[in-house]
């Protein structure tokens, strides 16, 4: 009988356990040899859990999954549940019918003139972090920028001081509850173990305490009767359409966590890829210095930081090559099928953005920095997804283009980096980041 599903090619045998094994420290290494071995699209049957995976870099099918049949699925469980138990239950790890009213309330306070009106506060974060630096200065990239893409999202979303050992507190349990998280998702035996000696219960702990610190932002704000028109207020003004009902204390809290969460974490991750890249091609640096030049105060307007420009490029070819979301994960509802290709209803599907994104399929020399490949006119159509697409596409997109941009050019007007690495040592967990990008500080 003709088996009833017709997955692509599957891994077995030794190398599927070296997969399962290796994955767990090193999973674009495995990933990326295992589409070398079976082309574009994959699948791992885990006969432990019971799970079928199905891997892609293909961007028809990346395509197919997140816009022309994006309805057929959810975040997986891995996102939804495993990550969600940790988070709480805000935009990222939200589904269905919920998450549709959470993006509808929150979605405006991410339009492009909501953005264009934060310009100010980022430069006053951006200008008060760089007075910090010091003539000739050693720095650790990687820690300045997370501290500052997360005082950012504080005051440009939430109007916040929040005190520099709370946020060094945050910053430490997110990494935290991400190494966990990882450890249970790649390896569920491990997981047993972990929950047999209260490592998950110390997580969840943790998790707790994240959650404490952000409502107490939001106690504070209530507390001080201030209207200050950023998005907590939206938040605690906005009514749900059916109810007319505000959105409960806890549901604030943990979208705010997402937000802080999603929101510095992935552009701390982008932002020192981008610096490292420009260190390593010296015609870039000098190609961006002219730009910042030529244009002058203009440069750091929201309408030349929204532009096409050699600035974005940069920006753009650096997380084509390193993506800091660098795969994306869903579940399917229903039966579904593809091409040739047929899977039955919750299946994993993971669409490895990291090897779509230097598929050579799609990619001349893929595996160059050449920022001038963005000039095209077609480059929106390219195999380039590092924000997501379809219905869930990053709602920050905008707000971290233009934050990037910011600092980059204010950077490199009276700056300049020399990394002491010339390789980046990269970490895989929920999102891809260097472990640090250690150099000197040249000013100009
Ligand atoms: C370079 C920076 C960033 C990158 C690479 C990035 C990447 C992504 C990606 C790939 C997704 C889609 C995930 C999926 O479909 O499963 C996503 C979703 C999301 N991002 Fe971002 N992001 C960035 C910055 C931001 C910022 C600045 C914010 C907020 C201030 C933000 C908030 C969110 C939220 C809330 C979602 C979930 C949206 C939904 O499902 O409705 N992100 N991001």
């Amino acid at each position: 009988m003709a088996p009833e599903f017709n997955y692509p090619t599957e891994i077995k045998g030794t190398r599927k356990l070296y997969s399962l094994l290796k994955g767990l420290k090193n999973p674009l290494l495995v990933i990326t040899g295992n589409h070398d071995i079976a082309g574009d699209n994959y699948c791992i049957k885990d006969s432990l859990t019971n799970k079928n995976f199905i891997f892609s870099q293909d961007k028809e099918f990346t395509e197919y999954i997140l816009k022309q049949n994006h309805k057929n699925y959810y975040k997986s469980e891995i996102q939804s549940i495993t990550l969600g138990k940790y988070l709480g239950n805000g935009l990222l790890t939200n589904n269905g019918k919920d998450w549709l009213k959470q993006r509808r309330l929150i979605q405006p306070g991410f339009s492009k003139t909501k953005i264009i009106n934060l310009v100010s506060i980022m430069e006053e974060e951006i200008d008060k972090a760089f007075q910090s630096f010091k003539p000739e200065q050693d720095l650790d990239l990687y820690d300045f920028f997370h501290k500052l893409a997360f005082n950012i999202v504080a005051k440009t979303l939430f109007s916040s001081d929040i005190d520099e050992n709370r946020v060094k507190e945050l910053g430490k349990i997110i990494t935290e509850v991400q190494e966990v998280f990882a450890k249970e998702v790649r390896l569920p035996f491990y997981s047993k173990i972990l929950k047999m000696f209260g490592v998950l219960d110390k997580t969840l702990e943790k998790s707790e305490r994240a959650k404490a610190i952000i409502q107490g932002v939001l106690d504070k704000r209530r507390s001080s009767g201030e209207e200050k028109n950023d998005l907590l207020d939206m938040l605690i003004q906005t009514r749900y359409e059916d109810t007319q009902l505000p959105m409960s204390d806890e549901q604030l809290v943990d979208e705010m966590l997402i937000l802080f969460i999603a929101g510095h974490e992935t552009t701390a991750n982008a932002l020192s890829f981008i610096f490292f890249e420009i260190g390593q091609n010296p015609e870039a640096e000098e190609k961006l210095r002219k730009e910042i030049t030529e244009e002058n105060e203009m440069v750091f307007t929201s309408d030349s930081l929204m532009k096409k420009s050699f600035t974005s490029n940069i920006i753009k070819e650096s997380m084509r090559l390193h993506s800091p979301a660098w795969a994306i994960d869903r579940q399917a509802l229903e039966n579904d099928s593809f091409k040739e290709y047929s899977w039955p209803k919750d299946t994993l599907i993971i669409l490895y953005i990291t090897g779509l994104h230097r598929n050579p399929k799609y990619w001349k020399d893929p595996n160059s920095f050449i920022p001038e490949r963005f000039d095209d006119e077609n480059a929106k159509n390219f195999a380039y997804y590092p924000f997501g697409a379809g219905p869930r596409l990053c709602i920050g997109e905008h707000f971290a283009m233009m934050e990037m941009a910011l600092i980059i050019r204010k950077f490199y007007k009276k700056f300049s980096f020399i990394s002491y690495q010339k390789e980046l040592e990269k970490k895989a967990l929920v999102t891809l980041r260097p472990t640090s990008l250690k150099g000197k500080l040249i000013t100009i």
